[in-house]
C-alpha cells in the first residue's frame, strides 16, 4: 500500500466536534504500566549507589506529578502511529513496547519542557494542579527537575533502544527536536520582554516562527517521525513531507492553545492563562492588531503586559469589541478544512515504501 501519514487519527481535532479516539483503551493503560517500570528501574539504580536514596525517591515523586493528569496525546501519537505504519510481522510484542517506551520518552520531554516552561511563564496551574515549581520547598529546585526529566529520556533509550537498528536516528531526532525547541522558546521570549511593549515586533511570520519551533516540532513531528525510524522509514523525502503538514497541524494546535489561554475555562484546560500579562506574541493580540482603530491600539498599547487585573480586562475589552472569539472561529473551520486536504494530498503523493 502507498505510505500514508497517519495523521487522521491524531491529535488536531474542533472545539466544536467530537475529537476522534486515538487510542485504544488498553494501550492508555499499559502505557502508564510503563511508568510504573521505569520506577521500578529506578529502584534497581538506586541499589547501585545507596549515598543516591533520597534523590531517587525524589526523582520518583517528580515522575509522579509530572507525567499525570495530561491527555498524552503526544505520548499515544507514537503508538498509534506505530500500529498504521508497521508491517504485520513488525507488529510484534516487542516492538510495541518499544513504541510505548518512544512514546513515554516524548511525554517526558514534554514533562521537562512544561516544569520548566511554567516557570518562564510564572504560570500557576498546570493539568489541573498547581505548577511544580509552585509546590510547597520545589521553588527553582525545580529547574534541576526538568533537566532529570529530560535526561531520563536518554537513561531510558539506553536500556531499552541500544540495540535497535533505529536506536542513532531516534537519538538523533531527540537531540535535534529539542534544540529547535529550545530556540523557539528563546524566540518567544526574546518577542515578550517584560516592561517593553513593541508591537512592531508581532507580525504573522514571527508568530510562525515561534509556534513552529517551540510546540510543532516536539509536539506533532517528533512522535511520528520516531515511529517511522521504527518501522524503517528513514528516507529525506518521506520525512519533510511528514514533517510539512505535522508542522502545519502544530501551529493549527498553538493557535488554539493562544486562544483558550484567554477564552478557555481553567476548569477545562487546567490552566489559567498568562499570555496578556506577559506580554506574549499570542495569535489574538497578533489578529487584534491587524483590525484595530488607532484608539484601541493605544488602549492595548497601555494595557498589554501588565500583571494587574483591571489592565488585563481591558486588554480582554478590546478583544470582544473585535469579535475575536468569532474570528478565531472562522479560521478553525477554514485551517482544519486545509489540513484535511493536505492530509489527503500528501498521503497519496507518497512514494510507496518497501519494508
Ligand atoms: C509552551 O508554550 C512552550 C513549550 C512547551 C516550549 C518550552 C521550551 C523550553 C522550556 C525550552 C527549554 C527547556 C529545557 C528543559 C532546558 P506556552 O507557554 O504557549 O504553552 P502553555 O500555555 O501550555 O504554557
Ligand atoms: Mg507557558
Amino acid at each position: 500500500p502507498p505510505f500514508r501519514i497517519p495523521v487522521q487519527q491524531l491529535t488536531v481535532s474542533k472545539m466544536s466536534g467530537t475529537p476522534p479516539p486515538v487510542v485504544a483503551a488498553s494501550d492508555a493503560e499499559v502505557f502508564m504500566g510503563l511508568l510504573n517500570q521505569v520506577k521500578l528501574d529506578l529502584a534497581e539504580e538506586q541499589k547501585k549507589d545507596v549515598q543516591l536514596e533520597s534523590t531517587f525517591c525524589r526523582l520518583k515523586e517528580v515522575l509522579d506529578y509530572n507525567l499525570t493528569g495530561g491527555k498524552k496525546n503526544r505520548g499515544l501519537s507514537v503508538i498509534a502511529s506505530y500500529r498504521q505504519l508497521a508491517s504485520p510481522s513488525q507488529q510484534t510484542e516487542d516492538n510495541i513496547t518499544n513504541a510505548m517506551i518512544i512514546g513515554l520518552c516524548v511525554e517526558l520531554l514534554q514533562a521537562s519542557l512544561l516544569v520548566a516552561d511554567d516557570i518562564m511563564d510564572k504560570s500557576t496551574t498546570r493539568r489541573g494542579k498547581p505548577c511544580w515549581y509552585k509546590n510547597e520547598g520545589v521553588g527553582l529546585f525545580a529547574i534541576n527537575d526538568s533537566f532529570l526529566l529530560k535526561s531520563m529520556i536518554y537513561e531510558l533509550l539506553k536500556k531499552y533502544c541500544t540495540e535497535k537498528p533505529f536506536y542513532v536516528n531516534v537519538l538523533e531526532l531527540f537531540f535535534q527536536v529539542s534544540y529547535k525547541t529550545e530556540l523557539g522558546q528563546a524566540l518567544d521570549l526574546l518577542t515578550a520582554q517584560p516592561n517593553k511593549i513593541d508591537f512592531s515586533s508581532f507580525t504573522e511570520e514571527r508568530y510562525e516562527a515561534i509556534a513552529k519551533y517551540k510546540t510543532a516540532f516536539y509536539s506533532f513531528y517528533l512522535p511520528i517521525a520516531a515511529s517511522m525510524y521504527m518501522v524503517g522509514i528513514v528516507s529525506k523525502e518521506a520525512h519533510a513531507s511528514a514533517e510539512a503538514i505535522l508542522l502545519e497541524m502544530g501551529q493549527f494546535f498553538q493557535i488554539q492553545d493562544d486562544y483558550l489561554d484567554c477564552f478557555g475555562e481553567p476548569e477545562v484546560t487546567g490552566k489559567v492563562g498568562t499570555d496578556i500579562e506577559d506580554n506574549k506574541c499570542s495569535w489574538l493580540i497578533v489578529q487584534a492588531l491587524k483590525m484595530v482603530t488607532p484608539e484601541q491600539r493605544t488602549l492595548l498599547e497601555e494595557n498589554y503586559g501588565c500583571q494587574d487585573p483591571e489592565k488585563v480586562a481591558c486588554v480582554k475589552a478590546v478583544y470582544a469589541e473585535l469579535n475575536l472569539q468569532t474570528v478565531y472561529q472562522q479560521y478553525e473551520e477554514k485551517s482544519y478544512a486545509r489540513l484535511m486536504s493536505l492530509v489527503d494530498h500528501h498521503s497519496t503523493s507518497l512514494p510507496k515504501i518497501s519494508r
